[in-house]
């Protein structure tokens, strides 16, 4: 979910509006905005879209304070009542919330049987409890703090009182929450994006304070009502970042930036002498470590599996990837000097900061690679490596990913050479050839379009399959295909699929290969021939010079260990063109969210 505010001299409306078209990426499945004026409190939302909440606000009602909120459901269907802003029974308390209450049956109970609530979420709760304090003959900040107090979960909250024009009160715990500066206002956001067209300065906000918002200022106290100072950020995005542009889709852009964000990496990870650099603490942590463990989720989780490979044949360390949300509840039997990595293109997934947590508090050493720097998970961990990919949009990752498989790749290379490992190629010469890779595969739209169009355009499944690194890159092709064209798609270790999956292979269905490692291209190869035989639709996506007459698409010779950086791209275009074929929301597909903040 994503949450906005604004107070000032202007009317709130479009620029909250504005604000939660900029943060619908983190969920889009209801949406809504309150705006205060000497009238009162009016609220308006709408199941859908903003584009669905712009149609129903009335354009009449005007107000210099406001907050907003766009969905991702968690407690209670997607629909206008289960939507934010949520107020309290008397009307007083207006509230949007981004988290999870966890114990918020108990509380109902507990202190609330006498409410009758409205929707089914977990945060009408919180807006509840906040009134019968009030009611109680608490002050408002009181009774926002004794609230806080009782919630277990994660939360971001900005809240309004009717009877105060002059505040936002506003708290965070685990959910990111930042309050943006401006000269005669100021703005709440869940990230900076979302406020760019109004300011660039932005203050960072610690769990469990509270933050009062008001026009001319920010005051920030702890629980304990201490105030504490803090120097305001600037947020180093260009607005036209996040334009599409042209293009008719973010992620169709996003796939076309790959060539340049990998330059972009090499020339940001080289120092004056033309060598691969990463600072050296980092470098220490991670060979001093007996045993990497990569954490991560989705697509993040794919770039781990490959970045294990990077990482043990070039640096010499053993490593294990692990799911976030498996790995919280089910940790394996740690080595004596492990580090974690945590890949997170957002910084914010909350399954992988809840990992980070429970390990900083065993006192081990941690690592972010994510592409947003002052995220949450980039704040808490010893350690950043930037991806440089430029903000990412588009629910399906895809320049974020190939930038994670770059900087995994730079890292193994760099510690490698500090501990005098040989390294027998030059990455800045091979990533550079990766570049240009890159760029061939993003001309092949046509071909590409094509094979999309003839492989997936009538069929309710796919597999992708492959040997080693390919199938790693299988998993991430399928991810690709099942989270914007809703084909249920696999992928599956090439020699695997006999030991059970085959018993899906009928007549047609299609079955993407990928043949990119010399060492395996005949056992693929005839895992292929096995999935003809049983009427299979192939199509074999391999690397020059290990092509054969029969192959559908030839990706250009790169280096070996590399290949996922390219062999990826003609998967996401795939991916792309198959949702486009069957007319889906490319850019926005349905039930996810790009930033998932919950547990
Ligand atoms: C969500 C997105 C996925 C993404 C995953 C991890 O589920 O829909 O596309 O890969 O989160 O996100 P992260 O920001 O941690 O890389």
């Amino acid at each position: 979910c994503g949450i906005v505010g604004y107070i000032g001299n202007n009317d709130s409306k479009e620029i909250l509006l504005k604000g939660l078209e900029k943060l619908e990426y983190r969920g889009y499945d209801s949406a809504g905005i309150a705006v205060k004026n000497e009238n009162g409190i009016h609220v308006f939302k709408e199941k859908g879209r903003i584009a669905d909440l712009r149609e129903i606000v009335d354009l009449d009602v005007t107000g210099n304070i406001g907050i907003g909120h766009t969905r991702w459901a968690t407690h209670g269907v997607p629909s206008k009542v289960n939507s934010h802003p949520h107020q309290s029974g008397s009307g007083r308390f207006t509230l949007v919330h981004n988290g999870v209450i966890e114990n918020y049956d108990l509380l109902k109970r507990e202190y609330l049987t006498d409410v009758s609530f409205r929707s089914e979420t977990d945060t009408e709760v919180v807006v509840q409890l906040i009134e019968l304090f009030v009611n109680e003959g608490l002050e408002v900040i009181d009774a926002f703090k004794k609230t806080l107090t009782l919630l277990h979960g994660s939360y971001a909250i900005a809240l309004l009182d009717e009877q105060n024009d002059e505040i936002i009160y506003v708290a965070k715990n685990k959910s990111p929450l930042l309050v943006g500066l401006g000269d005669g206002f100021n703005v709440v956001a869940s990230d900076a994006m979302a406020m760019l067209q109004v300011t660039n300065q932005y203050l960072e906000l610690v769990d469990k304070e509270i933050v009062l918002v008001t026009k001319n200022g920010v005051t920030i106290q702890n629980l304990k009502g201490e105030t504490i100072n803090r120097e305001p950020y600037t947020a180093e995005l260009d607005a036209s970042d996040i334009e599409k542009g042209t293009y008719p889709h973010y992620m169709l852009k996003e796939i076309d930036e790959q060539p340049l964000v990998m330059r972009k990496i090499i020339q940001t990870y080289q120092n004056e002498q033309g060598e691969l650099t990463i600072d050296s603490e980092i470098i220490n942590a991670v060979s001093e470590s007996d045993r990497v463990y990569i954490i991560a989720a989705g697509t993040s989780y794919h770039a781990g599996l490959v970045g294990k490979q990077f990482i043990e044949s070039i640096a010499k360390i053993p490593v294990e990837v692990h799911i976030a949300s498996e790995f919280v509840y089910n940790m394996p039997l740690l080595t004596k000097k492990p580090l974690f990595i945590f890949i997170s293109q957002s910084g914010e997934t909350a399954d992988s900061r809840a990992v980070l947590v429970k390990v900083k508090e065993m006192g081990y050493r941690t690592l972010t690679i994510t592409n947003v720097p002052g995220s949450t998970l980039s704040r808490e961990a010893d350690y950043t490596l930037l991806l440089h990919a430029g903000p990412e949009i588009a629910v399906a990752s895809s320049k974020a990913y190939t930038a994670q498989l770059a900087v995994l790749a730079i890292l193994a290379d760099v510690t490698a050479k500090s501990q005098g490992i040989p390294v027998e190629f030059d990455l800045i010469h091979e990533l550079g050839i990766i570049a240009n890779a890159m760029e061939v595969l993003c001309d092949s739209k046509e071909i590409i379009e094509h094979i999309s169009r003839e492989f997936l355009s009538v069929t309710r499944n796919a597999f992708f399959i492959g040997r080693g690194v390919d199938y790693y890159v299988g998993l991430e092709g399928a991810l690709k295909l099942k989270e914007i064209s809703y084909i249920q798609a696999e992928g599956f270790a090439g020699g695997e699929l006999k030991h059970g999956t085959i018993a899906l292979i009928e007549e047609g269905t299609p079955v993407i290969a990928l043949a990119t490692q010399e060492s395996v291209n005949l056992s693929i190869r005839g895992n292929v021939k096995e999935v003809v035989a049983r009427g299979a639709n192939p199509c074999i996506i391999s690397m020059n010079g290990l092509n054969m007459d029969e192959d559908s698409f030839v990706i250009p010779e790169v280096h070996e260990l590399l290949t996922p950086l390219i062999s990826v791209i003609p998967l996401q275009l795939i991916a792309y063109y198959a949702a486009l074929h069957r007319d889906c929301d490319v850019d926005k597909p349905r039930n996810l969210a790009k930033s998932v903040t919950v547990e």
